[in-house]
């Protein structure tokens, strides 16, 4: 059979089909519709359409976001503004002309997908603050468990594995400021514009924007229908989710390797193999990951479609709408994802501590202690450093070493060194503010939970 006899062989695209968004641009309808309710009614309030039309116009608009929110899809149109027109044509009838004095589509599309925005990123502030939670979770859970923390990803000194699922909680707890303040400005009203400089009709911008729950009017008409800033930032802001998303996930695919142990991911978050039939694939959390890409692809693809746009509207902007809901998806389906995956994950503090056994993770802990007997650090660095050279070379561990050696590279050193060689003494040390200790990590959930009930009002 040859490849043309299936769907996906190339058609020749139409000028009509080349210029159309419909296929990306329905899931505006309902956000279009709600803008016009708003229009529709000032209209009426304005005198700048009959009251008996504004009424008409009003039924045939709450008819259609009944069906679109039956499930309704549209058809036959350039766009979903032109097909919702197009419907109320169908519905009403002549009158339906009137629905689109004082406004355009330039205008009218950037009002649509404002209110798109707004609703979604509140849809994802509460994804986030479930998945702040559940790293707050896991900090409960493991409060006693210890572990290597790493630098380079080499064994550097020990930590509460609270501490450092902590660390995820306060960066997705920066990606809801950073949402927010994006959803500052996203919140303003473009419509009114027009197709870029006004209208002659006396419309009451203001009283359009507190019906759509917008915080004021963007001030310049120009502006208005030629402001993408907001789509970069929102892009960009979401980049973040999912780089941190993605760095989570790549922890949690170290973390259950058998060599390492440390956590084992509930079923729904593994698949096996087709051949090897041990296999338990870490594959939810690298698809996060390799999702993240596509995501920092549409960040360079907005940035690129608006650079050299001149003022105000072109057409250009239209392909400003399937990076963003791409990327709306994603990273909407991927804290989904990640939510009950960091719920249900399972620490084993027994391999997590076996760990703490490579690496020599107390040598700064000796060196510190060396420092409190009086030796500047720079010093008690270089004698630590030698002893753990030798231990290197005999395949010991610091606890290992016989007083003579520790007191060949320092007569500091006693008997006391041994006491200083702990794991839980090390980690309860690090007591400064933010550190790894029990007292302030317990402190750290109080201050991450008061930070977060700011999110709540
Ligand atoms: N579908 C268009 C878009 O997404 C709507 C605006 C069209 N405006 C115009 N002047 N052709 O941008």
């Amino acid at each position: 059979m040859s490849l043309k006899n299936y769907s996906c062989h190339y058609q020749p695209t139409t000028p009509e089909d080349f210029v159309a968004s419909l296929s990306f641009d329905q899931r505006l309808a309902p956000y279009d519709l709600e803008a016009s309710v708003a229009h529709v009614e000032m209209l009426g309030r304005q005198k700048i359409i009959p009251k008996k039309d504004c009424h008409r116009l009003l039924g045939g608009l709450k008819k259609l976001l009944a069906d679109v929110s039956k499930g309704r899809r549209f058809s036959q149109a350039e766009d979903i503004h032109y097909a919702i027109e197009h419907a109320m044509f169908h519905l009403l009838g002549p009158v339906a002309g009137r629905l689109h004095t004082a406004r355009s589509r330039n205008d009218q599309v950037i009002t649509a997908f404002r209110l798109y925005l707004r609703h979604h990123i509140d849809g994802l502030q509460k994804r986030l603050s479930r998945l702040i939670q559940a790293f707050i979770g896991q900090a409960e859970k493991n409060k006693h468990a210890i572990m290597p923390g790493y630098t380079h990803l080499q064994p550097g000194q020990p930590v509460l594995a609270a501490h450092h699922v902590l660390a995820y909680a306060w960066m997705f707890l920066r990606d809801k400021e950073r949402l927010s303040d994006v959803r500052q400005r996203v919140n303003v009203l473009p419509l009114g514009a027009a197709a870029l400089a006004g209208t002659t009709f006396p419309i009451d911008r203001l009283s359009v924007a507190k019906k759509l729950g917008f915080s004021g009017v963007v001030e310049n008409s120009i502006d208005a229908v030629s402001d993408r800033d907001f789509l970069v930032e929102f892009v960009s802001a979401a980049s973040l989710v999912m780089t941190h998303l993605s760095r989570i996930s790549e922890e949690l695919i170290v973390w259950s390797n058998p060599c390492f142990g440390f956590v084992t991911l509930a079923n729904d978050f593994v698949t096996g193999s087709s051949i090897m039939p041990q296999k338990k694939n870490p594959d939810m959390a690298e698809l996060i990951r390799g999702k993240t890409g596509r995501v920092i692809g549409d960040l360079t693809a907005l940035l690129t479609l608006i650079k050299a746009q001149p003022l105000a509207y072109n057409r250009d902007f239209q392909e400003d709408k399937p990076p963003v809901f791409n990327t709306m998806d994603i990273v909407e389906s991927c804290l989904d994802i990640a939510i009950p995956m960091i719920d249900t994950l399972v620490f084993h503090p027994e391999k997590t501590r076996e760990s703490c056994r490579l690496g020599y993770l107390l040598a700064t802990d000796v060196a510190d202690a060396l420092v409190r007997k009086g030796l500047p650090f720079r010093q008690a660095h270089g004698a630590v450093a030698k002893v753990v050279k030798y231990a290197q070379a005999k395949n010991l561990s610091l606890e290992d070493i016989p007083l003579p050696v520790w007191r060949s590279s320092s007569t500091l050193f006693g008997p006391w060194v041994h006491d200083v060689l702990s794991l839980d003494k090390a980690v309860s040390a690090r007591s400064s503010r933010g550190g790894t200790a029990p007292v302030e990590v317990r402190q750290q959930v109080n201050r991450l939970n008061h930070s977060l009930k700011r999110f709540d009002i």
